[in-house]
């Protein structure tokens, strides 16, 4: 990422929005149950985030760098971070209750690179469990935000049927100003 995308990411402005727009879409949607899946979770805001809503998280971070910067923040806690793509955790199968992308999948290297990722969540949850996450929409301040950076913007409206043709159900999509929403489940 570049230098003042990941100042932002770490910032307390980021940690603010983070509250007043994500916290409470996920606090209605039903509990994420008592083993949550995040993947790149940066320098961990959305950990923080996570950690009011469960009392478990295994968190898988492709960037060495920022994994082991997590990691040491976070060491005593209930989060257990791992270095690795989430297009395959070598996490095992069934595991989680719920599992959770924030701002991430835009940072895969294609659609495809998404899909596997998609893939890769729908193996470790558990029968009924969550898939929550959120991106930027495609537009110019996403854009210049991400300059020099990877940027394979996802495209709302296409989300519920690649969702479906990998297998999750009952796919549900939620405009918000700065971001849209996304909350699916593997069936039982
Ligand atoms: C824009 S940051 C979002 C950080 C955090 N979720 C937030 O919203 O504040 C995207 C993170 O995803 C990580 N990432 C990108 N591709 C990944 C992959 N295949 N597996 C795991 N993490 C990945 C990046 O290294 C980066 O830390």
């Amino acid at each position: 990422m570049n230098e003042n995308h990941l100042r932002m990411l770490a910032s307390p402005q980021w940690a603010q929005l983070l509250r007043q727009h994500v916290l409470p879409w996920l606090e209605t949607g039903g509990g994420l149950g008592d083993d949550v899946l995040e993947i790149g979770p940066g320098p961990g805001l959305t950990t923080d985030l996570l950690l009011d809503l469960t009392p478990r998280i295994t968190a898988v971070e492709v960037d060495a760098d920022l994994a082991a910067q997590l990691a040491r923040r976070l060491a005593g806690s209930n989060v257990k971070v791992i270095n690795a793509s989430a297009e395959r955790t070598g996490l095992a199968p069934n595991r989680f209750s719920a599992a959770a992308c924030f701002a991430m999948l835009h940072h895969a290297e294609s659609a495809a690179a998404q899909d596997r990722v998609f893939a890769e969540l729908l193996r470790v949850l558990r029968p009924d469990g969550i898939l929550v996450g959120s991106e930027g929409y495609d537009n110019e301040r996403t854009q210049r935000a991400h300059d020099g950076d990877q940027f394979v913007p996802v495209d709302p409206d296409g989300l519920p049927g690649r969702l479906a043709a990998i297998g999750f159900t009952d796919v549900s999509v939620e405009h918000g100003e700065y971001d849209f929403r996304f909350r699916a489940r593997k069936p039982g």
